[in-house]
């Protein structure tokens, strides 16, 4: 017969409205961002469904490495991540990862003990729940305690904090859109949501052939220019924008020094758009930049250093056979 489970839904808990979520509007942000005398969007409202939809293909992109490097990680030393700080362990991720890769960790730590909890932080509900709710009916053992809510206002709320051991994930190499100041920020605030022994996971693009890293980000289809211009297509449909997005050129490049690929759209040519919703117009001269995104690469000594400087102790890095991606763990001081 089969063994009774708990139905579903007492093993999947969405709390949200926990934290008074103080960021600004899009409107807010778009209106500041296209005002300033150096145009720039933030790079979180790429993230539409349509957006979300165009990182999935991005990720399928032959040029584009990261996701399968990444997996191929977990796939590889996902076992020894899982046991590296003793169990049991209870998870808790920032963003509510992508299915594939946070099956595989959760797999490998229901082999090393009998229950798991699983607790994501998202911004978005709809997308923790889309995640958790599959995952609870793959998992039996399974717990998920889901947070909606911006990263910073959760984790100050101390709800991450459990009795056992913790190993926390920001995988994906989402810390490359963390200017280096905010990067540290974040990584202190997990740091203080953690208790000393617990661990935190994170995957990171590492520094490389600026020609590889190029081709990442501006594959020949035009997939990147089209996740790129979608946030052009997202202020016209949310925000009555008027954006011809055809005026606009994808452009991705790799600063050495910073060890950064910095996105931006062009204005082709000189070009004044109306915004409904802000009652305003917005020129670009010919050749104008807006910055999008900037997408930080790092050294296994970039990454110790980061660890070192926000509360915790670099214990070791998993890379792909290629050495293109890492994994690293660091344990809280
Ligand atoms: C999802 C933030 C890791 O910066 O590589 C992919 C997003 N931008 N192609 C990255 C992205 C352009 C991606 N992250």
């Amino acid at each position: 017969m089969n063994t009774p489970i708990a139905k579903t839904p007492d093993r999947l808990r969405i709390v949200s409205g926990l934290a008074p979520v103080h960021a600004a509007s899009f409107a807010e942000d778009v209106r500041a961002g296209l005002c300033a005398s150096r145009k720039r969007l933030p790079s979180k409202y790429f993230y539409d469904a349509l957006g979300s939809a165009l990182f999935d293909a991005i990720t399928l992109l032959p040029e584009y490495y990261l996701t399968r490097a990444e997996t191929e990680i977990l796939r590889e030393w996902g076992w020894e991540m899982v046991r590296s700080i003793g169990n049991p362990v209870d998870f808790v991720e920032l963003g509510s990862g992508s299915a594939v890769k946070t099956r595989i960790l959760i797999e490998e730590a229901l082999r090393a003990q009998r229950r798991l909890r699983y607790s994501p932080i998202d911004i978005s509900e709809e997308a923790l729940r889309a995640s958790a709710v599959g995952l609870v009916e793959s998992y039996p053992p399974l717990e998920v305690v889901a947070y909606a809510g911006d990263y910073f206002s959760i984790l100050q709320t101390n709800a991450i904090a459990r009795p056992g051991r913790v190993l926390a994930m920001f995988m994906g190499s989402n810390i490359g859109n963390y200017e280096p100041r905010d990067g540290k920020e974040l990584l202190m605030r997990v740091a203080a949501a953690l208790k000393p022994g617990d661990g935190l996971l994170l995957g990171a693009d590492l520094k490389k052939d600026p020609a590889v890293l190029h081709a990442a980000y501006s594959d020949p289809t035009g997939v990147t220019a089209a996740f790129n211009l979608n946030v052009l297509a997202r202020i016209n449909r949310e925000l009555g924008g008027h954006f011809d997005l055809s005026g606009f050129a994808h452009i991705a490049e790799y600063d050495e020094n910073a060890g950064c690929v910095r996105s931006y759209l062009e204005a082709k040519r000189a070009v004044s758009v109306p915004i409904d919703a802000l009652d305003t117009v917005v020129r670009f001269a010919s050749g104008e930049r807006v910055h999008t995104e900037s997408s930080y690469k790092y050294s296994e000594e970039d990454i110790a250093r980061l660890a070192g400087e926000t509360g915790y102790e670099f214990i070791r890095s998993w890379n792909d056979a290629q050495g293109q991606f890492s994994v690293n763990l660091m344990q809280r001081r």
